[in-house]
Parts: structure tokens; sequence; C-alpha cells
């Protein structure tokens, strides 16, 4: 369990984590999303001990990660998969780890072969893809055998056989009851990856609750109708207090359900010839949510 409480980091005059509180739970995968410079990888570098909170505590198992020693047996984390030594071949770069951390030599072999390694167990690290090194940055998570993981964007550079290799490795170390907190700026990553959400924005909260809660709380349904007399339903519509939108042929409906809109349409005898009900996916849910908390939008200076 990771338990975050007023976590707030500041640099000079930027706050980048501000009062977060938090808490992330065994048995599930937890993942903590937010727009680009929300302050994912600062949180989680303050998880770590590697940056030291300005005010704010956080624990890991009870526990300031800072005061454990042979710590891969504790956490096991993936930070940036470019920070390992290039000369060094992947066997060896995890032989040292698992030397400094005590752990038993066999285990290189093994989360070598667990991360589709095995091959290239003796190549130097310098020539790997990103994806091949963010397979040992996972292997060197696994290497300790630790009840606690945590990854920044562990999908990054990934081909799908590796996304759905890394997602299904995600939902077996939650199903053995470990605690497993992924970040990723991209909702679509985590739809298929987590159980529960952490959402942050500008460094601040925005919600910490499940991916069904989160996404029913975005959710909005419009109706889409057709009509040969679209002015007209248009005008009936807006009487009956629905926000109309036109969009090509068709009329776009909110704050009407399709039944009302159908009946409407019948009452007045206008020909639909096209009645659906669309949802906001989760990306919409998400964009909406941290629409106020985006710092670098596309095309746009402030
Ligand atoms: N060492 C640092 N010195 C100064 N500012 C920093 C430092 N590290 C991070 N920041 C600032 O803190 C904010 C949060 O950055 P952070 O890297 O935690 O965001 P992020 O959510 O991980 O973003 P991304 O999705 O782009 O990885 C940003 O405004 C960033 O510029
Ligand atoms: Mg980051």
């Amino acid at each position: 369990m990771i338990e975050v409480n007023g976590l707030t980091k500041r640099y000079g005059g930027t706050t980048a984590v501000k009062d977060l509180t938090f808490t992330v739970r065994p048995g599930r995968v937890t993942g903590f999303l937010g727009p680009n410079g929300a302050g994912k990888s600062t949180t989680l570098r303050m998880i770590l001990g590697l940056h030291e909170p300005s005010s704010g505590t956080v624990t890991v198992g009870g526990r300031p990660f800072r005061d454990r020693s042979r710590g891969l047996r504790h956490v096991g984390s993936l930070l940036d998969a470019h920070d390992v030594h290039g000369g060094r071949t992947a066997a060896a770069h995890l032989a040292a780890l698992a030397a400094g951390n005590r752990i038993p030599r066999h285990r290189v072999a093994e989360v070598l072969q667990e991360a589709g390694l095995a091959e290239a167990a003796r190549r130097r690290i310098g020539g790997f893809s990103l994806g091949m090194k963010q397979r040992l940055g996972i292997a060197s998570a696994l290497l300790g055998d630790p009840p606690v993981l945590i990854f920044d964007e562990p999908l990054n550079g990934l081909d799908p056989e590796g996304v759905k290799w890394v997602r299904d490795l995600f939902r077996r170390l939650a199903a053995e009851g470990r605690t497993v907190f992924v970040s990723s700026h991209l909702m679509s990553e985590m739809e298929h990856t987590a159980d529960q959400l952490v959402v942050i924005g500008r460094g601040e909260l925005i919600a910490a609750e499940s991916l069904a809660g989160f996404s029913a709380r975005g959710t909005r349904s419009d109706v889409t109708v057709g009509t040969s007399a679209s002015s007209v339903l248009e005008g009936l519509l807006a009487a009956e207090g629905a926000t109309v939108r036109v969009e090509g042929d068709l009329l776009v409906v909110t704050g009407l359900t399709s039944v009302q809109v159908g009946e409407i349409a019948q009452r007045h005898r206008l020909p639909i010839h096209h009645l659906s009900t669309r949802s906001s996916s989760l990306e919409e849910a998400f964009m909406e949510l941290t629409a106020d908390s985006v710092q670098y939008l596309a095309g746009e200076s402030r």
C-alpha cells in the first residue's frame, strides 16, 4: 500500500505537486493519469525517496521508502528506461542489481525470460531499442519479487505485442495481491490496464476512484437525430429545453433522451431517418475533467 498525504513539491516559483492525498491499495492496478507536466513523475520520485517533498508525507507499506535497506525487495520500479549503463549487458546489469540488493542470482535468468529478453541477455544495453530497454526496466522491477511496483509511462515505445504483455503482467501482479501503480498521460492506455485511477492536473488531485466511476462522472450522452425537416425539429427541441447542434445532415441533441426526441418528432409528424444515442468515451471524460489543468495546449501560447 502506498499512502500519500498532503504531498507538495515546489521548484523555485513552480509548484509541481500541490497538497496531494491519495492511497494506492494492493490487489489491483491503479492508473496514475494526468496531462504532460501534471506532476506524475515528480510524485513517483517522491514516493521512491528520490526527491524530498517540500511538505507532506509518503509511505510505502507504512514506512518511508528511504528507510528500507535492500529496496528492490520492497518496491520494484521503472522510472526512466534510458537510465541504464549502456556498456553493460542486460544480464550483467541485472546481476549487479541483484548483488546490491542481496537477491538470489537465479532471479536474473528468470526475469530475463519473463521479459522476453532471454535471447538478448548477453547483448550490450547501448544497442537496445526503446522497447527492449522498457522490457529490461520491467525485468529489473520484478527482480526482487516485491509487493509494490511503480512504473512511469511503461507503455512508451512498446509494440502491440509488448503492450499486451505488459497489461497481462500488471493484471497478474495485481491478482497476486501486489500494489501496482502505473502512470500515463493517455486515458486510452489506462482504459484496458487499470481498475482504479488517480487523476491529477497541474499538480492537484482531480479524482481518485474506480475506472467505472470516473467514466460515469464524465460521461454525457448525446442524441443524434436525422430528419428532412431539420430546422423545424431544431426549433421544437430547443423549445423543450434541449441544446441542439447541427453536424452535417444530423442534429446533435443534449438534454433529452432518444425516446423524448422520437416522441416530439412523432407528435409533429416529422419523418425521421436516423435516431441514436452516443456516449462520450473515457478519453473524452478525461479531457473534460482535465481541460482546465492542461498546461501545454497545442497551437496556443500563454
Ligand atoms: N527538477 C525540476 N526543476 C524544476 N521544475 C521541475 C523539475 N522537475 C519537474 N519540474 C516541473 O514540475 C512540473 C511537473 O513535472 P513532471 O515531470 O512531474 O510532470 P509529468 O506529469 O510527469 O509530465 P509528463 O507526462 O510530461 O511526463 C512541470 O511543470 C515541470 O516543469
Ligand atoms: Mg513524467
